[in-house]
């Protein structure tokens, strides 16, 4: 099956990047039928949602626009399932990662209808330099919005990580949690 990694952060290797890590290394134990695509969003050139509404016209069946994200979102409509990471910058998601979240508009028909083929999952990893009281509502709201879509969706959240710490590190409930959430991802309901 196929499983894209989106990761937002821009650093690749680091608290996010981590861990989206111990999420599909967890897949890819529980079955040897992954096939996981890695993506570094700010590697990538792309702008946010033009608002054109081409992605609207007949026959169009996302978005329309051209540049290195048109890759991404088509990889999303094929894969089976998304590991998504952010940090939280300022209070919301990274700004890599909203871009893509907004031409995620284009997988919306002219009326609304859902073009995302059903039965996906995703997993949705954050991490944060702040305690664990604090951005629920960034957590509740990314989840609201990716369930609408029609996605199984959960989440898991990293608190207390610096972004000057020299490495990332993970409790074990969290360690544990990031398994779990690996198993999940590639079983079938
Ligand atoms: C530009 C910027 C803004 C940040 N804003 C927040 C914030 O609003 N709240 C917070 O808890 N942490 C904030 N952080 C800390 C990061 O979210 C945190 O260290 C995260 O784990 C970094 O992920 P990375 O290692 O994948 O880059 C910020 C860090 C940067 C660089």
């Amino acid at each position: 099956m196929k499983v894209l990694a989106i990761n937002g952060s821009p650093r690749p290797n680091r608290n996010t990047a981590s861990l989206m890590k111990l999420v599909i290394e967890s897949a890819k134990e529980e079955t040897s039928d992954v096939n996981a695509m890695w993506c570094n969003l700010n590697d990538m050139t792309y702008s946010g949602c033009q608002s054109c509404l081409a992605c609207k016209e007949p026959g169009a069946k996302s978005c329309v626009r051209k540049d290195s994200l048109a890759f991404v979102l088509d990889v999303m409509l094929a894969s089976q399932a998304w590991v998504i990471g952010t940090p939280v910058y300022m209070g919301h998601v990274s700004g890599q990662l909203k871009l893509l979240l907004d031409r995620m508009y284009g997988f919306m028909g002219p009326k609304g209808e859902n073009r995302i083929p059903a039965g996906k999952k995703v997993v949705l990893a954050i991490t944060q330099g702040a305690g664990e009281e604090y951005y629920r509502d960034l957590e509740a709201q990314a989840r609201t919005f990716l369930t609408r879509r029609g996605l199984e969706t959960r989440v898991i959240h990293a608190s207390n990580m610096r972004v000057a710490a020299p490495a990332p590190e993970f409790g074990q409930a969290l360690k544990e949690q990031a398994i779990a959430l690996g198993k999940w991802l590639v079983t079938a309901p």
